[in-house]
């Protein structure tokens, strides 16, 4: 496929290559990527991705973002002495105009980045083992931006984890009652209101500095690391999300799908069960990196981190069955408010489980 229009777009980028073939790569589910081989043979490869602007609507500042912390953590593999740089960090390619990206006519935003060679990517964890390492990756990410400044950085969606913010949308939501739907999930609306104080805390530790506004990735799959053929780390890739926020966030938000033994729409309360396995493996990997850097009331609100996410989510998909189902793609009538009740369930099992993972970090 090599349409003359993808051509046009490479040739912008400030770059000598020679396309030898362009094709599409990989199941993302939030860009289009296109693997470019070069000739010759011996050349580096590259990849052409379109942005998705409808749900990125800060292109350019997410691009910012991408340049200072792939360019800091370059600078500190170079100071390290590291061989291979251009494996252990992404590359982006500027434009010739000097912008990171390039529009087409229909106004998309397209990127170019080094093709890291041999390497390997896990799309699921299913092993203790893998959480271990994707938790070690994702520390390490930090680990190299802990000297980085939040402030620094753009927040591209704004008040992507603000709970305060978002129990604002949860309870305009209450009021406008847009679906009429208030009325039977009274029990459901408080289990959420009632633990609004102790989750908001997160957000006012962030507002009075008692937590330190830090560099999140917010897209903590394992699919967003490569590894190289022997399982070791190369890098962290997918780094569209990547925005000032609290370490807390990645953590939380990690545990909030692998913690759970169910899927995040189980019908069956019953199933929603802590894995416990993957939990203590995942904060052990996690820790082995971020010890370091990471502040005590930090360490000592790991496992709170989780019960956060978990509420913050339940609310909003509370949030979008009220408002009559607005936001997320709903598969059934009803989709969001079993979404909701498996969230809550959830909150509830690791609240049971709080002294257990408590002392899993206390150890890690
Ligand atoms: N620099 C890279 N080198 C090699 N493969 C990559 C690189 N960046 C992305 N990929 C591959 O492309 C896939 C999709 O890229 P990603 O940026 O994660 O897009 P999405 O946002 O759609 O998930 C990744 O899962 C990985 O397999
Ligand atoms: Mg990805």
């Amino acid at each position: 496929m090599n349409n003359p229009i993808y051509s046009e777009l490479v040739n912008k980028f400030d770059v000598n290559l020679v396309i030898k073939e362009l094709a599409p790569f990989g199941n993302g589910h939030i860009n289009d990527t296109y693997l470019i081989t070069t000739s010759p043979a011996e050349a580096p490869d590259y990849m052409l991705q379109r942005k998705n602007h409808k749900i990125f609507k800060d292109v350019p500042g997410m691009m910012k973002n991408i340049v200072i912390t792939t360019g800091h953590i370059r600078n500190k593999l170079v100071a390290a002495g590291e061989k291979e740089v251009d494996r252990k960090v992404m590359t982006y390619i500027p434009a010739k105009d000097g912008q990171m990206f390039v529009n087409d006519d229909e106004g998309n935003f397209w990127t170019l980045f080094l093709f890291i060679a041999d390497c390997k990517v896990v799309e699921n964890i299913q092993k203790p083992g893998q959480a271990y390492r994707a938790a070690q990756a994702f520390g390490h990410f930090q680990q190299q931006l802990a000297d980085l400044p939040g402030e620094e950085l753009i927040e591209t969606i704004p008040n992507f984890h603000n709970g305060i913010s978002r129990l604002f949308d949860f309870q305009l939501s209450i009021l406008k009652d847009a679906a009429g739907r208030v009325s039977d999930n009274q029990l459901l609306i408080s289990k959420i209101i009632d633990r609004a104080v102790e989750m908001t805390s997160l957000q006012r530790w962030l507002d009075d500095k008692t937590l330190p506004l830090r560099i999140t990735h917010n897209d903590t799959k394992i699919n967003n690391i490569l590894f190289d053929q022997d399982n070791n780390t190369l890098c962290v890739i997918d780094l569209d999300t990547v925005m000032p926020g609290s370490a807390l966030y990645d953590f939380g938000d990690a545990i909030r799908t692998l913690g759970n033994k169910a899927p995040e729409d189980e019908p069956d309360l019953t199933k929603i069960e802590f894995n416990k396995e993957i939990y203590e493996a995942f904060a052990q990997g996690y820790l082995s990196e971020a010890k370091v850097f990471l502040t005590p009331t930090e360490i000592d609100n790991l496992a709170f981190s989780c019960r956060y996410m978990a509420w913050e989510q339940a609310m909003r998909f509370m949030t979008d069955y009220l408002n009559g189902d607005v936001y997320y793609k709903t598969d059934y009538q009803g989709h969001n408010l079993v979404r909701t009740m498996a969230q809550v369930r959830y909150l509830e099992v690791l609240e049971e489980n709080r002294e257990v993972m408590e002392n899993i970090v206390k150890a890690g």
